[in-house]
């Protein structure tokens, strides 16, 4: 469980400084909400956003120096806002379960003497417990891979108040500095916070389904969750077919009314062990394989499928899923998602996307909207803070019409 109320980047790509919602250095600012999506012409750093959720994820996944250079980002000198900046910084301000308190996580990634990318900083606060305002308390404090940690699920040390401390602190040292403080602390069961926040870092899933991937033939080896490209959707069906039949044939039904021309989809299993989906269609008897499908209709199927997953990932980021999909579809899609995330704890949805179709299921506070300044970087603001953009949309207007219509963006 847990969702992100707020991130702050800086220096990352044309992100030099932006805020999407509550940040701990913007208590003021409102909450992000469980769907965002992400507008603005390209090169305006929709993919670049995407990118540095990625790059988080990709830190966490190997080490900091190693994230810089893949994913054609060409390594730190490139990937550092080209303004003079020698260091990228992450704020993110998570949120467990409603009465949790929130916590705040900020690393910096520098140079080190050898000009390669380190870890220059990282620290977690929490605030203590039954207080609902006040300074937090630090309770994972690393510069250049030394400092505390403090155990258990309570207490840290407060640094600006002549370093006040609460709970038992553990100096920390780390042999290595290119690999993040808590992925080292975070697989021992004292740090139990710093534990929960690496999980739910862990669980972030950015999606590049690209239909041709989901075309290939598959092994049978039933997995839990779609990859990356969709690839593996068979072995995820199977996966999915295993745990509950009963439970996973409700959610082919739920999804073949969602698909048009749809009639039917079934799961058939192959003397292999191999699971494969039979797609009926309208106006034929016999159904069609899954590789059969037209692009529209397997990606469509993707989403409804990654929607379903059995313990969701927390967090999923989705690019552009208009790609290949008739225009029409793309509001049922739109509602979908917004439906399927909710309002708790347990999903968090960003879309980056072009489609004003899509934009017109969701609210003006549910859209952000990135601009270029003059000097090349990119600002981000919600829909809602335009001018007319909240009477428009209460008189009627969808905030996508009002963006095609160029009210704001
Ligand atoms: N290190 C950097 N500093 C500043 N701008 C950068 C840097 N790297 C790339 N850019 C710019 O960032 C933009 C990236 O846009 P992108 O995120 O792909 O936009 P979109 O997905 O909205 O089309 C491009 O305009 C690119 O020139
Ligand atoms: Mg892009």
């Amino acid at each position: 469980m847990g969702k992100i109320l707020g991130i702050a980047i800086k220096n990352y790509g044309s992100l030099r400084d932006i805020k999407m919602g509550k940040l701990f250095s913007d208590r003021n600012a409102e909450e992000l909400g469980n769907m965002i999506a992400i507008i603005g012409p390209s090169g305006n750093g929709k993919s670049t956003i995407a990118d540095a959720f990625g790059f988080i994820s990709d830190c966490i996944s190997s080490d900091v120096e190693t994230a810089c250079d893949e994913k054609n980002r060409g390594g730190f000198d490139q990937l550092v806002s080209q303004c003079g900046a020698k260091e990228i910084h992450f704020e993110i301000y998570y949120k467990e379960s409603k009465n949790s308190r929130p916590i705040t996580y900020e690393l910096t990634i520098g140079k080190d003497r050898n000009d390669r990318p380190y870890i220059k900083e990282e620290r977690l606060r929490q605030r203590r417990s039954g207080n609902s305002y006040g300074r937090p308390l630090s309770f994972l404090h690393l510069i250049d891979g030394k400092g505390y940690a403090f155990e258990g699920s309570e207490g840290g040390q407060s640094d600006d108040d002549g370093n006040e401390s609460v709970g038992t602190k553990v100096p920390v040292e780390l042999s290595e500095n290119r690999t993040l403080g808590i992925v080292t602390l975070g697989v021992m069961k004292q740090y139990s916070r710093i534990e929960k926040f690496l999980l739910f870092l862990k669980s972030w899933y950015l999606c590049y389904f690209t239909p041709d991937a989901a075309r290939q033939l598959q092994t049978a080896s039933p997995s839990p969750y779609l990859n990356k490209t969709g690839s593996n959707i068979n072995n995820v069906a199977q996966y999915m077919f295993r745990e509950n039949p009963d439970k996973f044939k409700k959610i082919l039904q739920d999804i073949q009314d969602k698909i048009p021309n749809i009639e039917q989809i079934k799961p058939v299993k192959w003397p292999d062990g191999q699971m494969v989906l039979e797609f009926f269609q309208k106006g034929f008897d016999k159904p069609f394989f899954s590789p059969r499908m037209s692009d529209g209709t397997l990606k469509l199927f993707a989403y409804f499928l990654l929607l379903h997953e059995s313990n969701p990932r927390q967090l999923v980021f989705v690019e552009e899923p208009e790609n290949g999909l008739y225009h029409k579809y793309l509001a049922d899609l739109a509602i979908e998602m917004k439906k399927n995330v909710g309002t708790g704890y347990a999903k968090q949805l960003f879309v980056t996307t072009h489609s004003p179709f899509f934009v017109n299921a969701l609210t003006p506070n549910q859209v952000w909207v990135l601009e270029k300044s003059d000097d090349g970087f990119s600002r981000i603001k919600r829909a809602s803070e335009y001018e007319f953009v909240n009477d428009l949309n209460s008189e009627g207007a969808s905030v996508g019409d009002l963006w095609y219509s160029e009210y704001f963006g």
